[in-house]
Protein backbone atom coordinates (compact mmCIF):
# COMPACT_ATOMS: atom_id res chain seq x y z
CA UNK A 1 0.00 0.00 0.00
CA UNK A 2 1.37 3.23 -0.82
CA UNK A 3 0.13 5.92 1.25
CA UNK A 4 0.37 9.81 0.66
CA UNK A 5 0.52 11.95 3.92
CA UNK A 6 -0.52 15.68 2.89
CA UNK A 7 1.06 18.40 5.45
CA UNK A 8 1.86 22.00 5.15
CA UNK A 9 -0.72 23.61 2.68
CA UNK A 10 -1.10 27.69 2.57
CA UNK A 11 -3.23 27.78 6.29
CA UNK A 12 -2.34 29.68 9.36
CA UNK A 13 -1.46 26.19 10.64
CA UNK A 14 1.12 25.30 8.28
CA UNK A 15 4.17 25.01 10.55
CA UNK A 16 2.07 23.06 13.04
CA UNK A 17 0.73 20.88 10.00
CA UNK A 18 4.74 19.94 8.93
CA UNK A 19 5.09 18.88 12.28
CA UNK A 20 2.14 16.54 12.52
CA UNK A 21 3.33 15.20 9.09
CA UNK A 22 6.50 14.17 9.55
CA UNK A 23 5.21 12.52 12.85
CA UNK A 24 2.71 10.66 11.13
CA UNK A 25 5.16 9.77 8.37
CA UNK A 26 7.36 8.41 10.62
CA UNK A 27 4.98 6.23 12.56
CA UNK A 28 3.77 4.94 9.48
CA UNK A 29 7.37 4.13 7.89
CA UNK A 30 7.73 2.31 11.19
CA UNK A 31 5.40 -0.46 10.77
CA UNK A 32 6.18 -0.98 7.51
CA UNK A 33 3.99 1.10 5.12
CA UNK A 34 5.34 2.79 2.35
CA UNK A 35 5.01 6.11 2.54
CA UNK A 36 5.65 9.61 1.44
CA UNK A 37 4.59 13.18 2.67
CA UNK A 38 4.30 16.50 0.37
CA UNK A 39 3.00 19.15 0.84
CA UNK A 40 -0.27 20.34 -0.58
CA UNK A 41 0.52 22.79 -3.30
CA UNK A 42 -1.39 23.44 -6.88
CA UNK A 43 1.62 20.95 -8.10
CA UNK A 44 -0.83 18.42 -6.21
CA UNK A 45 -3.27 18.04 -8.81
CA UNK A 46 -1.20 16.49 -11.73
CA UNK A 47 0.22 13.94 -9.16
CA UNK A 48 -2.83 13.24 -7.82
CA UNK A 49 -3.86 12.37 -11.55
CA UNK A 50 -0.77 10.94 -12.94
CA UNK A 51 0.35 9.00 -9.90
CA UNK A 52 -2.45 8.35 -7.56
CA UNK A 53 -1.90 6.67 -3.95
CA UNK A 54 -3.84 3.85 -2.69
CA UNK A 55 -4.68 6.17 -0.02
CA UNK A 56 -4.15 9.50 1.54
CA UNK A 57 -3.66 10.59 5.43
CA UNK A 58 -4.76 14.32 5.55
CA UNK A 59 -2.32 16.22 8.08
CA UNK A 60 -3.24 19.52 6.93
CA UNK A 61 -5.10 21.37 9.22
CA UNK A 62 -7.02 24.81 8.71
CA UNK A 63 -8.41 26.02 5.34
CA UNK A 64 -8.27 23.09 2.55
CA UNK A 65 -7.24 20.38 4.64
CA UNK A 66 -9.82 20.84 7.17
CA UNK A 67 -12.73 22.69 5.23
CA UNK A 68 -13.44 19.94 3.19
CA UNK A 69 -12.13 21.32 -0.14
CA UNK A 70 -9.43 19.04 -0.07
CA UNK A 71 -11.34 16.04 0.70
CA UNK A 72 -14.00 17.15 -2.16
CA UNK A 73 -10.76 17.18 -4.83
CA UNK A 74 -9.80 13.54 -3.19
CA UNK A 75 -13.69 12.60 -3.67
CA UNK A 76 -13.28 13.33 -7.33
CA UNK A 77 -10.38 11.54 -8.11
CA UNK A 78 -12.31 8.26 -6.22
CA UNK A 79 -8.77 8.07 -4.32
CA UNK A 80 -9.31 6.91 -0.61
CA UNK A 81 -8.22 9.10 2.46
CA UNK A 82 -8.40 8.90 6.64
CA UNK A 83 -10.85 10.96 8.26
CA UNK A 84 -14.53 12.46 7.79
CA UNK A 85 -15.99 13.26 4.20
CA UNK A 86 -16.06 16.65 2.27
CA UNK A 87 -19.16 17.67 3.66
CA UNK A 88 -19.23 16.93 7.17
CA UNK A 89 -15.76 18.21 7.75
CA UNK A 90 -17.13 21.57 5.99
CA UNK A 91 -19.55 22.09 8.75
CA UNK A 92 -17.29 20.91 11.63
CA UNK A 93 -14.79 23.31 10.59
CA UNK A 94 -17.34 26.55 10.55
CA UNK A 95 -17.69 26.69 14.27
CA UNK A 96 -21.21 28.63 13.92
CA UNK A 97 -22.39 26.06 11.98
CA UNK A 98 -21.04 23.47 14.24
CA UNK A 99 -22.59 24.77 16.50
CA UNK A 100 -26.13 25.27 15.92
CA UNK A 101 -25.81 21.39 14.59
CA UNK A 102 -24.80 19.94 18.03
CA UNK A 103 -27.32 22.28 19.72
CA UNK A 104 -29.89 20.94 17.11
CA UNK A 105 -28.92 17.33 18.63
CA UNK A 106 -29.47 18.54 21.91
CA UNK A 107 -25.46 18.40 22.40
CA UNK A 108 -24.88 21.13 24.85
CA UNK A 109 -22.29 23.70 23.15
CA UNK A 110 -22.00 27.22 24.79
CA UNK A 111 -23.89 30.24 23.85
CA UNK A 112 -22.88 32.18 21.13
CA UNK A 113 -23.28 34.92 18.38
CA UNK A 114 -21.56 34.78 15.04
CA UNK A 115 -20.26 38.39 13.93
CA UNK A 116 -19.52 38.60 10.38
CA UNK A 117 -17.15 41.77 10.31
CA UNK A 118 -19.31 43.88 7.64
CA UNK A 119 -22.28 44.07 10.35
CA UNK A 120 -19.79 44.90 12.83
CA UNK A 121 -18.17 47.87 10.84
CA UNK A 122 -22.39 48.85 9.85
CA UNK A 123 -23.42 49.13 13.01
CA UNK A 124 -20.67 50.50 14.99
CA UNK A 125 -18.53 48.38 17.12
CA UNK A 126 -19.61 50.21 20.46
CA UNK A 127 -22.76 49.30 19.81
CA UNK A 128 -22.27 45.88 18.47
CA UNK A 129 -20.46 44.69 21.77
CA UNK A 130 -22.73 46.14 23.69
CA UNK A 131 -25.40 44.28 22.55
CA UNK A 132 -23.47 41.33 22.73
CA UNK A 133 -21.96 41.63 26.34
CA UNK A 134 -25.63 42.24 27.24
CA UNK A 135 -26.84 39.44 25.66
CA UNK A 136 -24.19 36.90 26.71
CA UNK A 137 -22.43 38.84 29.50
CA UNK A 138 -18.91 38.27 30.57
CA UNK A 139 -16.43 36.72 30.12
CA UNK A 140 -16.49 35.70 26.62
CA UNK A 141 -14.11 34.14 24.12
CA UNK A 142 -13.87 35.54 21.06
CA UNK A 143 -12.40 33.74 18.02
CA UNK A 144 -12.63 33.38 14.15
CA UNK A 145 -15.38 31.32 13.18
CA UNK A 146 -12.61 29.30 11.08
CA UNK A 147 -9.24 28.58 12.34
CA UNK A 148 -7.40 26.26 14.98
CA UNK A 149 -4.36 26.51 16.96
CA UNK A 150 -5.91 29.47 19.30
CA UNK A 151 -4.53 31.80 16.59
CA UNK A 152 -6.82 34.93 16.75
CA UNK A 153 -8.51 33.57 19.88
CA UNK A 154 -8.94 36.00 23.39
CA UNK A 155 -10.40 35.97 26.62
CA UNK A 156 -12.24 38.95 26.81
CA UNK A 157 -13.00 39.61 30.84
CA UNK A 158 -13.81 43.09 30.60
CA UNK A 159 -15.82 44.89 28.02
CA UNK A 160 -13.11 47.38 26.87
CA UNK A 161 -11.02 44.22 26.18
CA UNK A 162 -13.46 43.89 23.33
CA UNK A 163 -12.41 46.06 20.72
CA UNK A 164 -8.95 44.86 20.41
CA UNK A 165 -10.44 41.10 20.87
CA UNK A 166 -12.27 41.76 17.63
CA UNK A 167 -9.66 43.13 15.92
CA UNK A 168 -7.03 40.55 16.32
CA UNK A 169 -9.94 37.88 15.19
CA UNK A 170 -10.97 39.47 12.03
CA UNK A 171 -6.91 39.44 11.24
CA UNK A 172 -7.68 35.73 10.91
CA UNK A 173 -11.35 35.63 9.35
CA UNK A 174 -14.19 37.73 8.35
CA UNK A 175 -16.40 36.56 10.57
CA UNK A 176 -15.95 36.27 14.56
CA UNK A 177 -17.85 33.50 16.61
CA UNK A 178 -18.34 34.85 20.21
CA UNK A 179 -19.49 33.00 23.01
CA UNK A 180 -19.75 32.83 26.64
CA UNK A 181 -16.73 31.69 28.42
CA UNK A 182 -17.47 28.35 30.69
CA UNK A 183 -14.85 28.20 33.67
CA UNK A 184 -14.24 24.71 34.47
CA UNK A 185 -12.42 21.92 33.41
CA UNK A 186 -10.84 21.55 30.15
CA UNK A 187 -10.39 18.40 28.21
CA UNK A 188 -10.23 16.60 24.91
CA UNK A 189 -11.42 13.35 23.62
CA UNK A 190 -10.61 11.64 20.85
CA UNK A 191 -12.78 9.67 18.90
CA UNK A 192 -11.50 6.72 16.87
CA UNK A 193 -13.15 4.44 14.42
CA UNK A 194 -10.88 1.12 13.87
CA UNK A 195 -13.77 -1.08 12.50
CA UNK A 196 -15.90 -1.79 15.43
CA UNK A 197 -17.70 1.39 15.75
CA UNK A 198 -16.72 4.70 17.02
CA UNK A 199 -14.60 4.51 20.50
CA UNK A 200 -13.71 7.49 22.67
CA UNK A 201 -10.01 7.42 23.90
CA UNK A 202 -9.08 8.75 27.10
CA UNK A 203 -9.74 12.24 28.25
CA UNK A 204 -6.82 14.44 28.36
CA UNK A 205 -6.69 17.29 30.83
CA UNK A 206 -5.38 20.54 29.46
CA UNK A 207 -3.78 22.73 32.33
CA UNK A 208 -1.93 25.75 30.72
CA UNK A 209 0.72 27.77 32.62
CA UNK A 210 -0.34 30.98 32.10
CA UNK A 211 -4.25 30.40 32.31
CA UNK A 212 -4.70 30.49 28.42
CA UNK A 213 -4.15 27.44 25.94
CA UNK A 214 -3.05 30.01 22.94
CA UNK A 215 -0.92 28.71 19.90
CA UNK A 216 2.55 29.40 22.15
CA UNK A 217 0.77 27.37 24.97
CA UNK A 218 -0.02 24.52 22.69
CA UNK A 219 3.29 23.88 20.88
CA UNK A 220 6.10 24.87 23.47
CA UNK A 221 7.45 22.15 25.40
CA UNK A 222 6.78 23.26 29.12
CA UNK A 223 3.89 25.68 28.74
CA UNK A 224 0.94 23.51 29.47
CA UNK A 225 0.56 20.49 31.73
CA UNK A 226 -1.53 17.43 30.40
CA UNK A 227 -3.31 15.00 32.62
CA UNK A 228 -4.47 11.67 31.03
CA UNK A 229 -6.74 10.83 31.82
CA UNK A 230 -7.98 13.62 33.25
CA UNK A 231 -8.80 14.38 37.06
CA UNK A 232 -12.44 13.55 36.44
CA UNK A 233 -15.37 11.62 38.88
CA UNK A 234 -15.94 8.86 36.87
CA UNK A 235 -19.23 10.28 36.66
CA UNK A 236 -17.55 13.08 34.76
CA UNK A 237 -15.22 11.19 32.79
CA UNK A 238 -18.11 8.95 31.38
CA UNK A 239 -20.19 12.00 30.19
CA UNK A 240 -16.94 13.65 28.14
CA UNK A 241 -16.78 10.31 26.29
CA UNK A 242 -20.48 9.95 26.15
CA UNK A 243 -20.55 13.22 24.77
CA UNK A 244 -17.75 13.51 22.73
CA UNK A 245 -19.32 10.58 21.05
CA UNK A 246 -22.40 12.21 20.29
CA UNK A 247 -20.94 15.29 18.87
CA UNK A 248 -19.15 12.87 16.84
CA UNK A 249 -22.18 11.21 15.44
CA UNK A 250 -24.58 14.64 15.12
CA UNK A 251 -21.76 15.95 13.07
CA UNK A 252 -21.43 12.90 10.75
CA UNK A 253 -17.81 12.40 11.32
CA UNK A 254 -15.61 9.57 10.20
CA UNK A 255 -12.18 7.67 11.54
CA UNK A 256 -11.28 9.84 13.33
CA UNK A 257 -11.52 13.31 15.56
CA UNK A 258 -10.85 15.43 18.29
CA UNK A 259 -13.79 16.37 20.56
CA UNK A 260 -12.66 19.84 23.23
CA UNK A 261 -14.96 19.96 26.11
CA UNK A 262 -15.40 21.94 29.44
CA UNK A 263 -16.56 20.13 32.54
CA UNK A 264 -18.19 23.52 34.15
CA UNK A 265 -18.12 24.29 37.64
CA UNK A 266 -21.74 22.21 37.97
CA UNK A 267 -20.07 18.94 36.79
CA UNK A 268 -22.01 20.17 33.01
CA UNK A 269 -20.39 19.30 29.98
CA UNK A 270 -20.10 21.59 26.70
CA UNK A 271 -18.82 20.89 23.68
CA UNK A 272 -16.04 23.93 22.75
CA UNK A 273 -15.49 22.73 19.49
CA UNK A 274 -14.42 19.20 17.25
CA UNK A 275 -11.35 18.87 15.00
CA UNK A 276 -11.64 16.76 11.68
CA UNK A 277 -7.79 16.88 11.27
CA UNK A 278 -6.55 17.26 14.98
CA UNK A 279 -2.65 18.08 15.56
CA UNK A 280 -0.54 15.34 15.97
CA UNK A 281 2.67 16.90 16.72
CA UNK A 282 4.77 16.00 19.80
CA UNK A 283 2.73 18.24 21.54
CA UNK A 284 -0.71 17.39 20.45
CA UNK A 285 -3.77 15.44 22.15
CA UNK A 286 -4.25 13.15 20.26
CA UNK A 287 -1.45 11.01 20.34
CA UNK A 288 -1.44 11.24 23.94
CA UNK A 289 -4.64 9.69 24.45
CA UNK A 290 -3.66 6.75 21.92
CA UNK A 291 -0.73 6.41 24.22
CA UNK A 292 -3.15 6.32 27.27
CA UNK A 293 -5.32 3.81 26.13
CA UNK A 294 -1.76 1.39 25.13
CA UNK A 295 -2.35 1.62 21.39
CA UNK A 296 0.81 2.25 19.17
CA UNK A 297 0.30 5.43 16.91
CA UNK A 298 1.60 3.93 13.66
CA UNK A 299 0.03 1.12 14.07
CA UNK A 300 -3.61 2.70 14.80
CA UNK A 301 -3.01 5.18 11.93
CA UNK A 302 -1.95 2.01 9.62
CA UNK A 303 -5.30 0.13 10.43
CA UNK A 304 -7.15 3.52 9.22
CA UNK A 305 -5.66 3.22 6.30
CA UNK A 306 -6.15 -0.25 5.86
CA UNK A 307 -9.81 0.80 6.73
CA UNK A 308 -9.99 3.54 4.03
CA UNK A 309 -8.59 0.92 1.28
CA UNK A 310 -10.88 -1.46 1.98
N1 LIG B 1 -5.92 22.83 14.94
C1 LIG B 1 -4.97 22.06 15.69
C2 LIG B 1 -3.98 21.41 14.83
C3 LIG B 1 -5.64 21.11 16.62
O1 LIG B 1 -6.79 21.30 16.90
O2 LIG B 1 -5.00 20.18 17.06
Amino acid sequence: THVLVLAGGLSYERDVSLRSGRRVLDALRATGLSAEMRDADVSLLPTLEEDPPDAVVIALHGATGEDGSLRGVLDLCGIPYVGSGARASRLAWDKPSAKAMLREAGIPTPDWVALPHDRFSELGAVAVLDRIVSRLGLPLMVKPAQGGSGLGAAVVREAGAMPAAMVGCFAYDSTALVERFVPGTNVAVSVVDLGSGPQALPPVEIVPRDGVYDYAARYTAGLTTWHTPARLSSVAAAAVAETALAAFGALGLRDLSRVDLVVDEGGQVQVLGVNVSPGMTETSLLPLAVQAEGLDFGKMMAALVGRAVT
